[in-house]
């Protein structure tokens, strides 16, 4: 099955040689720590991150599970070429969430970050993770939950962002449900507040360069323009030291194949 990628939101071949950035830098997976420090007997543990973009997490956990067997894919071969530079030690491969090419049963633990808005059919999605799990597998999935950031001033100055976020992003209760109708056993989520106050200036620079978020780059050319006017007149009202609130939230949900 060849995935058509002009109905994805974001073409990320365009933008692979910018993405990265210290901003989206990754610590190591504290979620793989725990999950391995109650089986400990795993040998090799077996790890898939789906949608592993240019392979941050991955290499950020190499070096703390030395035993472990890595998969990074992800289905552009853009970001692909940028994990392959870091990633000492991980077999990356090109394929989409839907469709992974692994046996059924191939994994101890499964991640998803900051990937799953961009998959349009998210149940047929969630249900390859339960696929590709063995049956005390952990699936655990990360992303912004726009639906409880209504303060991010990427809303406020875009309204577009929020247009194009309300489609691809659903609501956590709905997340929830159609985790379990994919099968999973028990699915649990936390919710990481961040609020902070950002010199309009420095969200100035953040804003103009339109790699830096799905948001801007999927939204019309008239709409990111008319947010980054918005925000120059509010600098030209307020001043270069002017500073704005935003907030973001961070979602977590862990998905267990069995009832353990
Ligand atoms: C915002 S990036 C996140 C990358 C990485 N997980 C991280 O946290 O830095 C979203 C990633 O999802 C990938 N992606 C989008 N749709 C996909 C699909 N259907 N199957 C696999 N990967 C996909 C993109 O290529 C991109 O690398």
């Amino acid at each position: 099955m060849k995935t058509d990628l002009s109905q994805q939101r974001v073409n990320y071949d365009t933008i692979a040689h910018l993405y990265d950035e210290p901003i989206r830098d990754h610590a190591v997976d504290e979620n793989l720590a725990q999950f391995l420090a109650a089986r400990p007997s795993y040998h090799p543990l077996l790890v898939l991150d789906m949608g592993c973009g240019t392979g941050k997490q991955l290499a950020a956990n190499r070096p703390h599970f030395p035993g472990a067997v890595m998969v990074g894919m992800d289905l552009f071969a853009g970001m692909l070429r940028q994990a392959q530079r870091r990633g000492q030690g991980v077999c990356w491969v090109q394929a989409d969430n839907i469709a992974a090419p692994f046996a059924g049963g191939s994994f101890h633990y499964i991640t998803n970050q900051f990937s799953y808005p961009h998959v349009q059919n998210k149940l047929r999605f969630f249900a390859e993770t339960v696929r590709l799990l063995k049956p005390d597998g952990r699936f655990v999935l990360t992303n912004i939950d726009p639906w409880s950031m209504p303060g991010w001033a990427i809303y406020r100055y875009f309204p577009a962002a929020w247009a194009l976020d309300e489609q691809d992003f659903l609501p956590v209760d709905r997340l929830v449900v159609m985790l379990e109708q994919a099968g999973y056993g028990r699915v649990t989520f936390s919710h990481r507040h961040l609020a902070a106050p950002t010199s309009l200036a420095d969200f100035q620079a953040y804003a103009s360069a339109r790699h830096r978020t799905s948001q801007f780059i999927a939204m019309a050319d008239a709409d990111y323009a008319a947010g980054l006017a918005a925000i120059e007149r509010d600098r030209q009202q307020w001043g270069d030291t002017a500073v704005i609130e935003s907030e973001v939230c961070l979602l977590t949900i862990i998905c267990e194949k069995g009832l353990y």
